[in-house]
């Protein structure tokens, strides 16, 4: 069993593997393959829910999916994301929100977009027992503000990114995702923090890379640059459900036996 603990704890030259998953057999091939976490995240609105944003996706979505997750994994530690709006505004919402990912769904940790408003947040879950990854660079939640674009191209907004990553490790954060910012930027603030860093689109410099797994997969049909597709389980699928399809149409299916 991956725990909170052993992640706090894996800075260096042993990679974190980090990659969502929203199903229990997605969840079940991961883990046996030694992903180290699985993301239950919101990318599930772009990913598998064709939505064409994060911003849709509710607590119930997510608790749903983290379910599956969780009944399909053994040691992979299980991470659910915080959803839009489910945190933020209200800290006895958070706090409720967050509790039924980790008690009714299953999850082991939230992951949570960060602002200087959540640094409170974070300090608040860690002591009641909920564990927090935190998540800074691009921020999908914030695409009205912010669009898909990389930050911290400036040295001002570098800082910032550092700054808001510091705060929530002080706050009690066992790890830090880093999206979409300059490798050099990733690479100061790996070198800054005790706690681990999580890359995607943030070079090779962190502690562990994540991706979003319909795109290693090869099931996405729109790819951010700094994504890589493993394969092509699309074209798999195709063939499956043609042959599937071609059989009944032509009588081969079912046969005889
Ligand atoms: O929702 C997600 O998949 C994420 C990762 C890209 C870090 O937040
Ligand atoms: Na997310």
């Amino acid at each position: 069993m991956t725990t909170v603990q052993d992640i706090r704890d894996r800075t260096g030259d042993d990679p974190i593997t980090m990659l969502t998953a929203y199903d229990t057999p997605t969840a079940r091939i991961a883990d046996e393959a030694g992903i180290d976490i699985l993301l239950v995240g919101d990318s599930m609105g772009n990913a598998v829910m064709g939505y064409d944003s994060t911003l849709p996706v509710t607590v119930d979505d997510v608790a749903s999916r983290t379910g599956a997750v969780a009944r399909g994994t053994a040691d992979a530690l299980v991470v659910a994301d915080m959803p839009f709006l489910s945190y933020g505004a209200d800290e006895a919402d958070a706090v409720e929100n967050a509790g039924r990912l980790i008690r009714e769904a299953g999850a082991d940790a939230v992951k949570l977009e960060c602002g200087p408003h959540t640094v409170g947040l974070t300090e608040r879950l860690v002591n009641l027992g909920i564990p927090v990854m935190a998540h800074v660079g691009l921020t999908p939640q914030r695409i009205n503000q912010l669009g898909l674009e990389q930050q911290g191209a400036t040295a001002e907004a570098a800082a910032e990114i550092e700054s808001l990553a510091e705060t929530h490790q002080t706050a009690g954060a066992f790890s830090v995702v880093l999206e979409h910012v300059p490798d050099e930027v990733a690479a100061d603030i790996t070198a800054a923090l005790s706690m681990p860093t999580i890359g995607i689109g943030a070079g090779d410099a962190t502690d562990g890379q994540v991706l979003v797994v319909t795109d290693v997969l090869g099931l996405s049909e729109n790819v951010p640059p700094f994504a890589e597709q493993f394969g092509d389980v699309a074209a798999e699928m195709r063939s499956a459900i043609e042959g599937y399809r071609d059989a009944v149409v032509d009588g081969s299916f079912p046969g005889d036996d």
